[in-house]
């Protein structure tokens, strides 16, 4: 009896704590998390919690997945950039990346001989699914010296055949400082052309050569949602990430990654905020700067929401084959070149 007052009290205890992080969040149908919702939670985050220090597992959460995961069970959220460095840097026996595939083979490739799991199982990203390695090494057979640089939204075989990766936080600085007027950029399509407009911007022009395809929830983004917004909510900062159109992005007040778009709304006096972005970021937004409102069009990554705090749980106790992440030897070692590089260069 106890024993098990003692356990309720618990779940009610974490239960408050989850309600203090997630009560300004909303939901994907315009309500907000709730007291109920975050009762349901706590079983799986006592638990997962419980589990990730008997196993000296750390939990690496995109902005992009959902809230109890973010708040309630993640180590470290982030960027792709910041999560592959706290990947790199981890002294955990085991990785649990709450991500989609690419971002936990980035932490894979980065720590061959640790554990590395993904909840989601094989989460796709539609830029990713956008390039195969075959076809990479076939583009830089065709333009024999001229660099390559991949988004880090590609497959291992793809970033073997670069000279470096990039993410969105860093992709201008990185592709300024590469030598030549040319440069290949692989697989976003889109983001080739906000490249391509940036460094002419910068003053360092270099004629793009794009191959890939383009995000299936930023691509979706189009000039009329910004002239909506700014004519709904006057005074309105239109912020966007660089997956997006760029017909989009020359319309916004601030372009960047998910890290670069929350400190642009840090640093802002402005009091709404138009997301062209993930519901996710929207999300951390919320929680992180409860005074401010935040307007969504629309825009869910539904590889990222495969996570959930059930896979995670069970991935940490008994991970099935496709939570378990491998990559073979050798195009490991290939692609680490890339990533690596792109640690140098993003200092
Ligand atoms: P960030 O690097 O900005 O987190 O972007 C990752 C991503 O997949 C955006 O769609
Ligand atoms: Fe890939 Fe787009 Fe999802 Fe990011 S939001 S993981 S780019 S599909």
């Amino acid at each position: 009896m106890l024993q098990t007052l003692t356990k309720e009290a618990q779940l009610t205890e974490e239960a408050h704590r989850l309600y203090g992080l997630l009560k300004s969040v909303s939901k994907e149908d315009g309500s907000r998390w709730t007291y109920e919702d975050c009762l349901a939670a706590a079983p799986y985050t006592l638990s997962i919690n419980q589990f990730k220090k008997e196993k000296n597992a750390v939990i690496l959460a995109h902005s992009y997945t959902t809230p109890d995961l973010v708040y309630g069970v993640a180590d470290y959220r982030g960027d792709s950039y910041e999560l592959a460095l706290k990947a790199r840097d981890s002294s955990a026996d085991m990785i649990v990346f709450a991500g989609v595939w690419f971002m936990a083979e980035t932490a894979k490739i980065l720590n061959p001989h640790k554990k590395v799991l993904i909840p989601a199982g094989h989460a796709g990203c539609s830029l990713a699914d956008a390039i195969t390695g075959a076809e990479m090494q076939q583009l830089r057979a065709q333009y024999p010296g001229v660099p390559a640089l991949c988004y880090i939204n590609s497959v291992a075989e793809v970033k073997a055949h670069c000279d470096a990766c990039v993410t969105s936080g860093n992709v201008f600085d990185i592709a300024q400082k590469l030598p030549g007027k040319e440069l290949i950029f692989v697989p976003d399509l889109l983001m080739a052309k906000n490249l391509e407009a940036e460094l002419v911007r910068r003053g360092t022009p270099k004629k793009i050569i794009a191959a890939g395809g383009s995000c299936c929830v930023h691509d979706k983004y189009q000039p009329h949602d910004v002239e909506k917004l700014r004519a709904q909510y006057p005074g309105i900062k239109v912020v966007a990430h660089p997956e997006c159109p760029i017909e989009v992005c020359r319309l916004c007040d601030y372009v960047g990654s998910t890290k670069g778009m929350t400190a642009y709304v840090a640093g802002s006096d402005a009091e709404t905020f138009g997301m062209l972005t993930e519901f996710g970021l929207v999300n951390r937004l919320e929680a992180e700067f409860p005074q401010k409102k935040f307007v969504w069009p629309f825009g869910v990554c539904r590889s990222m929401k495969r996570n959930t705090l059930q896979n995670t749980l069970e991935a940490l106790i008994d991970p099935r084959p496709e939570q378990v992440v491998e990559v073979a030897p050798a195009v490991a070692a290939e692609a680490k070149k890339a990533i690596d590089k792109m640690f140098e260069l993003a200092q």
